[in-house]
């Protein structure tokens, strides 16, 4: 299965279950229809992580799913990365693969109920997961869970898919910017130069920063 195509087969047996549930995902995960799941860390992600410091940022990762992004970080000494995830499953499976990741800094709830204040959020994969319906909700759930100055920074696909009935929901740059502005200043929304080879051409590449005051 391509990753850019989450849509499964249909005797899958949460076809028709409502895709912005944790049942939904739960289901997904015990099945193993993880079509989006790179097997590692996305590499446009690898090389920001590759350039930013202290060790000591708070690093939230929402719908992180097996989070890659997570045991990157976490081996390059960062302490305060959090994961996120409603659907156990993944979680579960996070926890095996990461054994010495701390326990308490893995979080099984709905985004949109947590809690928190970090400096750095990642976004892979996620926000595509969402309907578009919830993308103003996520875009102030963010500016919420940031410190005054704390960046948003991940991929967003350039394209907009096939998700008209179903996830991945994709768009455009203009689109994202604009979905944004209320509640970010754009460092960056930009083509990905390095994005894993099924999704050559089609990510951008962004960091958005909570305003300061
Ligand atoms: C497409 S997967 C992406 C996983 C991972 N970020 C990756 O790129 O491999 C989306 C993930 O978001 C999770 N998810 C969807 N809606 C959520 C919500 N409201 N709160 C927490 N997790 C959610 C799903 O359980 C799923 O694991």
């Amino acid at each position: 299965m391509q990753p850019q195509r989450f849509e499964p087969a249909t005797n899958q047996s949460f076809v028709g279950m409502d895709p912005r549930s944790a049942a939904y995902w739960q289901q997904r995960w015990l099945e193993g229809a993880i079509g989006w799941d790179l097997g590692e860390v996305s590499p446009p992600l690898r090389e920001f992580f590759d350039q930013i410091a202290p060790t000591t940022l708070r690093v939230l990762i929402p719908g992180a799913g097996n989070g890659y992004e997570a045991e990157y970080l976490w081996k390059k000494g960062f302490q305060n990365v959090w994961v996120l995830d409603f659907a156990e499953a993944a979680l579960e499976s996070f926890k095996r693969r990461v054994p010495d990741f701390p326990h308490a800094q893995v979080i099984c709830e709905d985004f949109f109920n947590h809690h928190g204040q970090y400096d750095l959020i990642i976004e892979h994969t996620f926000f595509c997961a969402l309907p578009p319906s919830f993308r103003h909700d996520y875009a102030k759930h963010m500016n919420r869970l940031l410190v005054p100055g704390g960046r948003l920074v991940g991929l967003l696909f350039n394209d907009h898919l096939c998700g008209a009935s179903g996830p991945p929901f994709g768009g455009t740059d203009q689109e994202y910017i604009e979905l944004f502005h209320p509640y970010f200043e754009t460092v960056c929304m930009q083509p990905a130069l390095n994005s894993a080879a099924p999704r050559q051409g089609r990510e951008l590449f962004f960091i958005l920063r909570k305003p300061a005051t």
